[in-house]
């Protein structure tokens, strides 16, 4: 459980109008050049052609549910005990992995998932939300960000894709802060964080970082519901390449039978 977040400070007004365009969903690029200031208010107009926009850098996102522990447990267990350690803080164990993956509460909590073409699940983030307490709203709404990309698949964007996907979500379920904790080494996670605005805290060897979010809007509702769509599209269509792809081998495999029979029954 976290401890409670210090007051952070309001995002700059640029970020904030940034925000406010209702698409940043992806975040920031933070080698894009500074954005000029917007002329007009966003409207539902400005924020769907920016929703198209970002559509031309698409990542397929997808949630997932009880039905993917077993590719969750594969792609955790496909770490290396040093990115154990920098995902969970200690170099967890294949029990304690296995543990923690029939822990998630998918009722309760957003997995978020990028698969490959072979379906492997090369990126998987967790955003775990704080128990709502008893006897009224808390007073900050706050989930905590997990993620891991596997090795071969790094340095390629994901990572951050996972987390601006991830801001979005918790935005859409009322939450105002998202909350990463990070052992200070990791500077690929802390580069991540601050990229998008967060306050980062060191303290020795851990590192917390905290995302102010923006209140829900309807373009934000939008995007996620075209996300859901979009990246359900893609499992499904990857799922169909690869029944098709099976069966071309095995018919391949027949075909080659009939031949070395027939070749055989000649002779
Ligand atoms: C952290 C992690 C998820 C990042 O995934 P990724 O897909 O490689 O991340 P991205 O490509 O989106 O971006 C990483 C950023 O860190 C930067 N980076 C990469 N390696 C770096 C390094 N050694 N030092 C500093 N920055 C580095 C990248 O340049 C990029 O920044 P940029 O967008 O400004 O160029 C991945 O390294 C990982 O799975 N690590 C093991 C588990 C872990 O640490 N999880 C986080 C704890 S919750």
């Amino acid at each position: 459980m976290p401890k409670p977040p210090p007051a952070i400070p309001d995002a700059p007004a640029e970020l904030t109008a940034d925000w406010d365009h209702e698409l940043a969903a992806f975040g920031p690029d933070p080698n894009a050049p500074a954005a000029a200031p917007p002329t007009e208010a966003p409207g539902p107009l400005a924020s769907a052609r920016a929703a198209l926009e970002r559509l031309s850098t698409w990542v397929p996102i997808r949630s997932l549910a009880r039905r993917h522990r077993r590719r969750i447990i594969d792609h955790l267990l496909a770490l290396d005990p040093q990115d154990r350690y920098l995902r969970f803080g200690y170099p967890a164990s294949d029990e304690q992995i296995r543990k923690y993956a029939l822990s998630i509460d998918f009722a309760r909590d957003e997995v978020l998932g990028i698969f490959n073409r072979r379906l492997q699940l090369i990126a998987l983030a967790h955003l775990a939300y704080a128990q709502p307490l008893l006897g009224g709203e808390p007073e900050r709404a706050m989930a905590e960000f997990g993620v891991s990309v596997l090795p071969q698949s790094r340095s390629r964007g994901l990572g951050r894709r996972l987390f601006d996907a991830a801001g979005l979500h918790a935005r859409n379920r009322g939450v105002d802060t998202l909350f990463i904790h990070a052992l200070s080494e990791n500077r690929p996670m802390l580069r991540i964080a601050a990229a998008a605005g967060a306050l980062v805290e060191r303290d020795g060897g851990e590192s917390a970082a905290y995302l102010r979010l923006p209140p829900e809007s309807f373009g934000s509702q939008v995007e996620q519901a075209l996300e859901r769509h979009l990246g359900e599209l893609d499992f499904q269509f990857k799922r169909q390449a690869q029944v098709l792809s099976e069966f071309v081998d095995s018919v391949a495999e027949v075909k080659a039978h009939f031949e070395s029979s027939g070749r055989a029954a000649k002779e």
